[in-house]
């Protein structure tokens, strides 16, 4: 099937070609690799408008373009969500302190192509409990690329997650989900991440997409702040959430948005 610019289409998700793989290559490494950067600066007394002044001034030297800065109004470099903010939380004045988790989430334009990647900090040391909501997060996000193949389906990347999660007593956010990506920020499809096995339109190679789970220690219910961007757990209960960018391969998957530096994980690197 071709779309009306004569694009290859499948379920309306744009099939890309070997050579795209390059271009997603190269804007999820530098995406990771700030991430990599800002999380010496993560620690008590920070602010997260320090964060991401950081990650702006890293995009300009490195000579590449902030999806996010006009993005629908947008006007930060990075998305900063602190403890019950499970997303899209807006950098500003809040000094961290001690035992503070956070997510930072960067997306940078490279020659045309969206590298799109979160991952969670701690400010000082973890908790216990913080400690358990990143590590099933975490591993939600990887069963859910393990699930990536040509011929499962999207519901079978969201059943993988939420059975993980749900498993371990957190619960999974509705409210939000991954997209498609590539030449553009958000494309088809919604990538949910929850589901049912062989449910939603089947993987192909080729597919560009992320990944990107919001696990909350309480209830999934979500609601959006008077600032119209930052989400939060309607019970304030701690969310977390990791985010990579992936591509359908001949045989699984590829991980364009992985840590040059190993970092990942918070306790890792
Ligand atoms: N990077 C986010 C995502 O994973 C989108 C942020 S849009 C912004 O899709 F405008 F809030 F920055
Ligand atoms: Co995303
Ligand atoms: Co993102």
């Amino acid at each position: 099937m071709h779309d009306k610019t004569g694009q290859t289409t499948r379920d309306g998700i744009r099939i890309y070609g070997s050579a795209d793989f390059d271009g997603m290559r190269a804007a999820g490494k530098v995406a990771a690799e700030i991430l990599d950067e800002v999380a010496t600066l993560v620690k008590p007394g920070a602010t997260t408008a320090m964060l991401d002044d950081f990650i702006r001034e890293d995009i300009a030297r490195r000579g590449v373009v902030s999806a996010t800065i006009g993005y629908k109004g947008y006007r930060h470099a990075s998305c900063i969500s602190v403890n019950h903010v499970v997303c899209h939380g807006i950098p500003g004045p809040k000094v961290l302190t001690d035992g503070d988790i956070l997510n930072i989430d960067v997306t940078v334009i490279v020659d045309g192509w969206f590298g799109d990647t979160s991952r969670m900090y701690v400010a000082g040391s973890l908790g216990r409990k913080a400690a358990r909501l990143i590590d099933v997060t975490h591993e939600g996000l990887m069963r859910g690329i393990a699930a990536v193949k040509p011929g499962n389906t999207f519901g079978d990347i969201g059943h993988a997650i939420q059975t993980y999660v749900e498993a371990n007593k957190m619960s999974v956010v509705r409210d939000f989900c991954g997209h498609g990506l590539g030449r553009v920020f958000h494309a088809p499809p919604n990538v949910l991440h929850y589901g049912r096995p062989g449910g939603g339109p089947v993987l192909e190679e080729g597919m560009f997409f992320t990944i990107e789970p919001m696990v909350n220690l309480g209830r999934p219910e979500t609601k959006v702040l008077a600032d119209d961007w930052t989400a939060v757990t309607r019970d304030k209960s701690l969310s977390a959430q990791f985010e990579h960018s992936v591509g359908v391969t001949a045989t699984g998957c590829e991980i364009f948005t992985l840590s040059p530096a190993g970092k990942f994980h918070p306790t890792w690197g």
